[in-house]
């Protein structure tokens, strides 16, 4: 890699040291200095501009496929991660990700935004009358395993183990896989029970959901496979739950800290869903996503060469100052942000999250009056994918 002459000597990131914040000075001043800094693996793009034509360019693959070999991790999860749709490269993803989609459509999950308001209420209301609860557990956990039951038609007494099993299967995405992974390799054979369930049981009873589109375009299995149906299902799961759960507690210590913005969607319920991306363009739990080009590309002058890792830091994009002020602001329509990436592999289920955090902050905002921390809040490292472990609140009825 030669460097470019803007970034002549181009900030090195330590991504590798546990402390690592990518909203740090360091990030911040790296930014300020160069668009990308260099990283103990590859490396990382700070700047808007970059993010965003990085993430569409097609000389480059989705990154994470290395990271079970990384690991020296196998089994199912391992099998898996290499098999599903993220994982795919080129014509092969275009085709697959043309195959799911009219299962992720508008037309899908308009009619469940309703069921979105009541799963929302019904969890408020069991812990609102204590006037304080701890979010991640008692909120942001059941609310994003029931919307996902929803999505899938699945009984909502399953939230639970479902939870569990995709809290277990997230654990391959941290630091500790290859110590988990017999936790990983179980969670992730539960994931498919639970796929092959719910094909056999919408194959006997066709309803127009989910899961009976995929088995529509599996119908001929030349085009989709039931791997790939089944493949497709964990995926949305395993995709759907960790995320929202997390991008939900982010969102609320969001607000936490910024008192003023809850007041206002208190008053205007109609800015909730102008609050949710504003939370997903500030506190995006994916903090970053990887490429890796499929031969040497030249960006503004700096040669990455074929196979290097490119960390593109969704946060550091959404907060960069040659696109946006430094204001929180609900009120306001800024550009897209990245904290559902872009270009093939744009989060199919943004539709569905986009929605059921909406219904979540609208129906939160209108019954928790001026909430605060209840005690110290505990967190995710926040680097990779982040959000509070523990966040305790508190407020008036
Ligand atoms: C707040 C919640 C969510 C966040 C922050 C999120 C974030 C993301 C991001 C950043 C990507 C792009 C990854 C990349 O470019 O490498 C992605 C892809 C994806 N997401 Fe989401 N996601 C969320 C919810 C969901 C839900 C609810 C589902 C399914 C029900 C889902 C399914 C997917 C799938 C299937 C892909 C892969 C698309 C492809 O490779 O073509 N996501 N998501």
């Amino acid at each position: 890699m030669k460097p470019s002459d803007e970034c002549f000597e181009a900030p090195f990131l330590n991504l590798a040291d546990p402390d690592f914040s990518v909203r740090s000075e360091a990030v911040r001043e790296a930014r300020n200095k160069c668009w990308y800094a260099r990283t103990p693996y590859g490396i990382a793009v700070l700047r808007y501009a970059e993010i965003g034509s990085l993430l569409r360019d097609a000389r480059l693959r989705q990154g994470s496929y290395r990271w079970p070999a990384h690991n020296r991790a196998s089994g199912l999860f391992a099998e898996w991660w290499l098999r599903m749709l993220l994982n795919r490269v080129g014509t092969d993803h275009d085709r697959l990700r043309r195959l799911v989609n009219p299962a992720f459509s508008p037309r899908l999950v308009t009619p469940l935004i309703p069921r979105f308001e009541a799963i929302a209420e019904e969890i408020i209301m069991a812990f609102k009358a204590r006037g304080r609860c701890e979010f991640m557990s008692e909120f942001a956990a059941p609310f994003s395993t029931r919307v996902i039951c929803e999505v899938l038609g699945l009984s909502h007494d399953q939230w639970g183990p479902l939870a569990d099993a995709s809290a277990d299967m997230g654990l391959a995405l941290g630091v500790t896989y290859e110590e988990n992974q017999c936790r990983v390799n179980a969670a992730t054979k539960r994931l498919f029970d639970y796929a092959q369930q719910l094909v056999a049981e919408r194959r006997a009873r066709p309803r127009d959901d989910f899961v009976s589109n995929l088995i529509k375009a599996n119908e001929d299995k030349e085009r989709l496979g039931d791997q790939e149906l089944y493949d497709m299902i964990v995926l949305a799961i395993s995709g759907g739950i960790e995320t929202t759960r997390n991008q939900l507690g982010l969102g609320m210590s969001l607000f936490l800290d910024h008192p003023e913005q809850w007041k206002l969607l208190n008053a205007q319920h109609k800015l909730a869903r102008n609050a949710v991306e504003e939370i997903m363009r500030l506190r995006p739990t994916t903090t970053w996503v990887t490429r890796e080009p499929l031969e040497d590309i030249t960006i503004n002058g700096l040669v990455i060469e074929k196979g290097t890792t490119v960390h593109l830091f969704a946060e550091s994009g959404g907060t960069d100052p040659r696109v946006f002020d430094s204001s929180v602001d609900i009120a306001t329509e800024h550009k897209r942000h990245y904290g559902f990436g872009a270009g093939p592999h744009y989060c199919l289920g943004q539709a569905i999250a986009r929605s059921d955090m909406t219904e979540a902050f609208r129906l939160l905002s209108r019954h928790l009056i001026e909430p605060q921390y209840d005690g110290a809040p505990a967190w995710l490292p926040d680097s990779g994918n982040t959000g509070p472990i523990k966040l305790p609140i508190k407020f008036k009825l």
